[in-house]
Protein backbone atom coordinates (compact mmCIF):
# COMPACT_ATOMS: atom_id res chain seq x y z
CA UNK A 1 0.00 0.00 0.00
CA UNK A 2 1.35 3.49 -0.81
CA UNK A 3 0.59 6.57 1.32
CA UNK A 4 -2.39 7.28 2.32
CA UNK A 5 -2.94 10.49 0.95
CA UNK A 6 -6.08 12.00 -0.35
CA UNK A 7 -7.08 14.87 -2.18
CA UNK A 8 -9.61 16.92 -1.89
CA UNK A 9 -11.37 18.72 -4.17
CA UNK A 10 -14.42 21.45 -4.81
CA UNK A 11 -16.94 20.43 -7.37
CA UNK A 12 -18.97 23.48 -7.62
CA UNK A 13 -21.27 22.27 -10.21
CA UNK A 14 -21.44 19.09 -12.82
CA UNK A 15 -19.13 20.64 -15.24
CA UNK A 16 -16.65 20.63 -12.65
CA UNK A 17 -17.56 16.50 -12.47
CA UNK A 18 -16.63 16.43 -15.44
CA UNK A 19 -13.49 18.28 -15.23
CA UNK A 20 -12.47 15.37 -12.37
CA UNK A 21 -13.24 12.72 -14.99
CA UNK A 22 -11.49 13.95 -17.34
CA UNK A 23 -8.41 14.75 -15.20
CA UNK A 24 -8.85 10.97 -14.25
CA UNK A 25 -8.92 9.19 -17.78
CA UNK A 26 -6.02 11.27 -18.98
CA UNK A 27 -4.48 9.84 -15.26
CA UNK A 28 -4.99 6.28 -16.21
CA UNK A 29 -3.09 3.98 -18.07
CA UNK A 30 -4.58 4.08 -22.21
CA UNK A 31 -5.53 0.53 -21.78
CA UNK A 32 -6.53 0.82 -18.39
CA UNK A 33 -7.23 -3.14 -17.96
CA UNK A 34 -7.84 -4.63 -14.72
CA UNK A 35 -8.41 -1.11 -12.94
CA UNK A 36 -11.42 -0.48 -10.60
CA UNK A 37 -12.68 3.06 -9.09
CA UNK A 38 -14.77 2.62 -6.62
CA UNK A 39 -17.19 5.97 -6.75
CA UNK A 40 -19.34 6.63 -3.04
CA UNK A 41 -21.51 8.85 -2.13
CA UNK A 42 -25.28 9.05 -0.69
CA UNK A 43 -27.60 9.37 -3.44
CA UNK A 44 -27.95 12.05 -5.95
CA UNK A 45 -24.06 13.05 -4.97
CA UNK A 46 -22.89 12.92 -8.43
CA UNK A 47 -21.67 9.17 -8.98
CA UNK A 48 -23.12 8.51 -12.21
CA UNK A 49 -22.27 11.59 -13.75
CA UNK A 50 -18.44 11.22 -13.48
CA UNK A 51 -18.41 7.42 -14.77
CA UNK A 52 -20.86 9.47 -17.34
CA UNK A 53 -18.37 11.69 -18.15
CA UNK A 54 -15.60 9.38 -17.71
CA UNK A 55 -17.16 7.03 -20.55
CA UNK A 56 -17.08 10.06 -22.71
CA UNK A 57 -13.75 11.54 -22.20
CA UNK A 58 -12.83 7.70 -23.40
CA UNK A 59 -14.60 7.97 -26.48
CA UNK A 60 -17.98 6.61 -25.63
CA UNK A 61 -20.53 8.77 -27.61
CA UNK A 62 -23.80 6.97 -27.48
CA UNK A 63 -26.17 6.96 -24.27
CA UNK A 64 -25.08 6.31 -20.95
CA UNK A 65 -28.09 4.41 -19.25
CA UNK A 66 -27.49 4.05 -15.25
CA UNK A 67 -26.98 0.59 -14.50
CA UNK A 68 -29.27 0.78 -11.53
CA UNK A 69 -31.35 -2.52 -12.65
CA UNK A 70 -29.02 -3.88 -15.38
CA UNK A 71 -26.46 -3.67 -12.38
CA UNK A 72 -23.53 -3.67 -15.07
CA UNK A 73 -23.66 -1.90 -18.17
CA UNK A 74 -20.50 -3.37 -20.63
CA UNK A 75 -18.97 -0.26 -23.07
CA UNK A 76 -16.37 -2.03 -25.33
CA UNK A 77 -13.68 0.38 -26.82
CA UNK A 78 -11.19 -1.18 -29.86
CA UNK A 79 -8.53 -2.86 -26.77
CA UNK A 80 -10.63 -2.67 -23.78
CA UNK A 81 -13.92 -2.90 -21.79
CA UNK A 82 -15.65 -0.51 -19.77
CA UNK A 83 -18.19 -2.09 -16.84
CA UNK A 84 -19.77 0.55 -15.23
CA UNK A 85 -21.52 -1.28 -12.00
CA UNK A 86 -24.13 -0.36 -9.74
CA UNK A 87 -24.08 -2.36 -6.59
CA UNK A 88 -27.29 -0.56 -4.91
CA UNK A 89 -29.32 -3.00 -5.36
CA UNK A 90 -27.28 -5.91 -4.49
CA UNK A 91 -28.19 -7.56 -1.38
CA UNK A 92 -25.93 -10.77 -0.87
CA UNK A 93 -22.46 -11.01 -2.12
CA UNK A 94 -23.51 -14.25 -3.97
CA UNK A 95 -25.71 -12.05 -5.95
CA UNK A 96 -22.31 -11.40 -7.80
CA UNK A 97 -21.70 -14.21 -9.38
CA UNK A 98 -24.69 -14.13 -11.64
CA UNK A 99 -23.51 -10.79 -12.56
CA UNK A 100 -20.76 -12.63 -14.25
CA UNK A 101 -18.65 -10.61 -11.69
CA UNK A 102 -15.79 -12.80 -12.38
CA UNK A 103 -15.62 -11.91 -16.12
CA UNK A 104 -15.79 -8.41 -15.33
CA UNK A 105 -11.91 -8.27 -13.90
CA UNK A 106 -10.73 -7.94 -17.44
CA UNK A 107 -12.05 -4.48 -18.05
CA UNK A 108 -11.94 -0.91 -16.42
CA UNK A 109 -14.23 -1.10 -13.37
CA UNK A 110 -16.80 1.77 -12.49
CA UNK A 111 -18.68 0.58 -9.27
CA UNK A 112 -20.97 2.86 -7.35
CA UNK A 113 -21.97 1.55 -4.11
CA UNK A 114 -19.08 -0.27 -3.61
CA UNK A 115 -20.00 -0.43 0.62
CA UNK A 116 -22.92 -2.65 -0.51
CA UNK A 117 -19.67 -5.70 -0.58
CA UNK A 118 -18.00 -5.53 2.21
CA UNK A 119 -14.22 -6.36 1.34
CA UNK A 120 -14.44 -4.66 -1.87
CA UNK A 121 -11.92 -1.86 -0.98
CA UNK A 122 -9.19 -4.38 -1.33
CA UNK A 123 -9.75 -4.86 -4.96
CA UNK A 124 -9.71 -1.13 -5.74
CA UNK A 125 -7.53 0.96 -7.19
CA UNK A 126 -8.93 4.67 -6.22
CA UNK A 127 -11.67 5.53 -4.10
CA UNK A 128 -13.64 8.45 -5.11
CA UNK A 129 -15.79 10.15 -2.07
CA UNK A 130 -18.55 12.35 -3.23
CA UNK A 131 -20.53 14.30 -0.81
CA UNK A 132 -22.85 17.05 -0.77
CA UNK A 133 -21.39 20.90 -0.71
CA UNK A 134 -23.86 24.01 -1.02
CA UNK A 135 -25.25 23.30 -4.30
CA UNK A 136 -22.44 21.81 -5.75
CA UNK A 137 -20.11 18.44 -4.66
CA UNK A 138 -16.66 17.93 -3.00
CA UNK A 139 -14.99 15.02 -4.02
CA UNK A 140 -12.15 13.19 -1.83
CA UNK A 141 -9.65 10.89 -3.58
CA UNK A 142 -7.50 8.39 -2.13
CA UNK A 143 -5.19 5.10 -3.47
CA UNK A 144 -6.07 2.12 -2.49
CA UNK A 145 -3.60 0.17 -4.27
CA UNK A 146 0.26 1.63 -5.02
CA UNK A 147 -0.57 2.43 -8.72
CA UNK A 148 -3.83 4.37 -7.48
CA UNK A 149 -1.90 6.14 -4.41
CA UNK A 150 0.34 6.83 -7.26
CA UNK A 151 -2.26 7.87 -9.76
CA UNK A 152 -3.93 10.28 -7.11
CA UNK A 153 -0.81 11.77 -6.35
CA UNK A 154 0.24 12.75 -9.86
CA UNK A 155 -3.22 14.95 -10.46
CA UNK A 156 -3.10 18.53 -11.05
CA UNK A 157 -3.27 20.34 -8.06
N1 LIG B 1 -20.62 18.86 -8.91
C1 LIG B 1 -21.97 18.91 -8.97
N2 LIG B 1 -22.64 19.99 -8.52
C2 LIG B 1 -23.99 20.04 -8.57
N3 LIG B 1 -24.78 19.05 -9.05
C3 LIG B 1 -24.17 17.95 -9.50
C4 LIG B 1 -22.74 17.81 -9.48
N4 LIG B 1 -22.42 16.59 -9.99
C5 LIG B 1 -23.60 16.00 -10.30
N5 LIG B 1 -24.65 16.80 -10.02
C6 LIG B 1 -26.09 16.51 -10.22
O1 LIG B 1 -26.55 15.63 -9.22
C7 LIG B 1 -27.66 14.87 -9.72
C8 LIG B 1 -27.53 13.42 -9.34
O2 LIG B 1 -26.38 12.91 -9.97
P1 LIG B 1 -26.08 11.37 -10.18
O3 LIG B 1 -27.23 10.66 -10.79
O4 LIG B 1 -24.77 11.33 -10.86
O5 LIG B 1 -25.93 10.86 -8.66
P2 LIG B 1 -25.60 9.40 -8.11
O6 LIG B 1 -24.61 9.60 -7.02
O7 LIG B 1 -25.21 8.51 -9.23
O8 LIG B 1 -26.97 8.93 -7.49
P3 LIG B 1 -27.47 7.41 -7.16
O9 LIG B 1 -26.96 7.09 -5.78
O10 LIG B 1 -28.96 7.54 -7.19
O11 LIG B 1 -26.94 6.50 -8.21
C9 LIG B 1 -27.69 15.12 -11.23
O12 LIG B 1 -28.77 15.99 -11.50
C10 LIG B 1 -26.36 15.80 -11.51
O13 LIG B 1 -26.45 16.72 -12.59
MG1 LIG C 1 -25.91 6.63 -9.84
Amino acid sequence: MGQPLKRVLSLPGPESTGDLARQLVNALPAKPRGWVILLQGELGSGKSTLARAMLRSLGHEGSVPSPTYTLVEPYEFPEFSVYHIDLYRIADPEELEFLGWSDLSEGLRLIEWPERIPGLNELGDIVVRLSYDGSGRAAELAGLSDRGALLVAGLPA
